[in-house]
């Protein structure tokens, strides 16, 4: 049988290609090796915005960027969180099988209070890898992909499922974080993370004039002044992104860079480009989903019922263990 992987997001709103390369690519391509079960996080975005105004968009935009990057929904189930009730539920005795103190260690909720300069951190915030947890544990989850900042709540959750077993005996496996190859990808201002709110993102939905235009504006070699002057790619970010995107021409444009034969309007013209074209399915897929809202709400129904089902039977095994069927 295929091994049981749980991957999650929260519904931000439309995502971006930071997105794409640190998670969904690789969600999309482990579909056909694991049993795929996908998360919309919607109980999470609480955790830090009690306005609730946007979520159903956001949810509606988010899946459609899922299914142009090719999930595909007959294979793997997309759900929503609030829609399975058993969540809330394991949530609710995982919650005890857990100290304060640990929780108040994690070093992901310290970078969101620090961040976010959150003042007064709320409990729910606090349990986010419980609730986390809960959602990898009720699909028995044995693999989740994660980036880097994401391992410590994946830690939390094997650490929840040993107490679990030991304490009431064995229904969960422990799952283990399966790191994406290529991690992070800097934004186009240079900062180490591409994110929707800093405004420094290609969006996955993005036409390829408008991402000629953004990779204009982005941040290079702050030494390579004129064209002819030589380049740093090291430390250049358009670099990474042509060695992510267009591997196959990286020597010449390492060579051409250091040796100022290429400019940056050049370079960065040549990166839109394989961007753009890299980007065409997905912008195709999505118009036909944006064609067909009714669709969306038919995945979403389908899924949610699928894994309704795993969630149920994983509950009565938790009753059954703690002896309150
Ligand atoms: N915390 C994850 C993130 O911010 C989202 C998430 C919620 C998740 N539940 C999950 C990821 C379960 C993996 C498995 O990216």
């Amino acid at each position: 049988m295929k091994k049981r992987l749980l991957s999650g997001m929260r519904p931000t709103g439309q995502l971006h290609l930071g997105h794409y390369v640190g998670a969904l690519e690789n969600w999309v391509e482990l579909q056909q090796t694991y049993q795929n079960f996908h998360l919309i996080a919607d109980y999470h975005v609480l955790t830090t915005d009690l306005d609730t105004s946007q979520v159903e968009a956001n949810t509606l935009e988010m899946l459609k960027d899922w299914l142009a990057a090719g999930i595909d929904p007959e294979i793997s189930p997309i759900f929503r969180q609030s829609q399975i009730k058993e969540h809330a539920e394991l949530f609710l005795i995982l919650a005890m099988l857990i100290t304060t103190a640990r929780l108040e260690r994690n070093p992901t909720l310290k970078e969101q209070v620090r961040d976010l300069k959150i003042e007064k951190l709320v409990y729910g915030h606090l349990g986010y890898p419980v609730l986390q947890a809960a959602d990898i544990l009720l699909y028995k989850g044995e693999l989740v992909p994660v980036g880097e900042d994401q391992a410590p709540h994946v830690e939390i959750c094997r650490e929840l499922a040993r107490k679990f077993n030991s304490t009431y005996g064995k229904v969960f496996p422990e799952p283990a974080p399966k790191l994406t190859p290529f991690a992070r990808l800097p934004g186009l201002d240079g900062r180490a993370k591409m994110s929707k709110s800093l405004g420094n993102a290609v969006l996955l939905s993005d036409e390829p004039d408008v991402i000629q235009r953004r990779l204009r504006k982005a941040f290079t070699d702050p030494l390579k002044l004129r064209k002819n002057d030589p380049g740093r790619p090291d430390i250049c970010l358009i670099f990474t992104y042509h060695k992510k995107f267009n591997p196959s021409e990286t020597t010449e444009i390492r060579a051409g860079c250091e040796s100022g034969a290429l400019g940056c309007v050049e370079c960065k013209q040549r990166c839109g480009t394989v961007i753009a074209e890299q980007l065409a399915p997905l912008r195709e897929r999505r118009r036909q989903y944006d064609q067909q809202p009714d669709r969306l709400w038919e995945i979403l129904h389908a899924g949610e019922e699928r894994a309704r089902l795993e969630a149920r039977e994983t509950m009565g095994q938790v009753r059954e263990a703690m002896g309150l069927g």
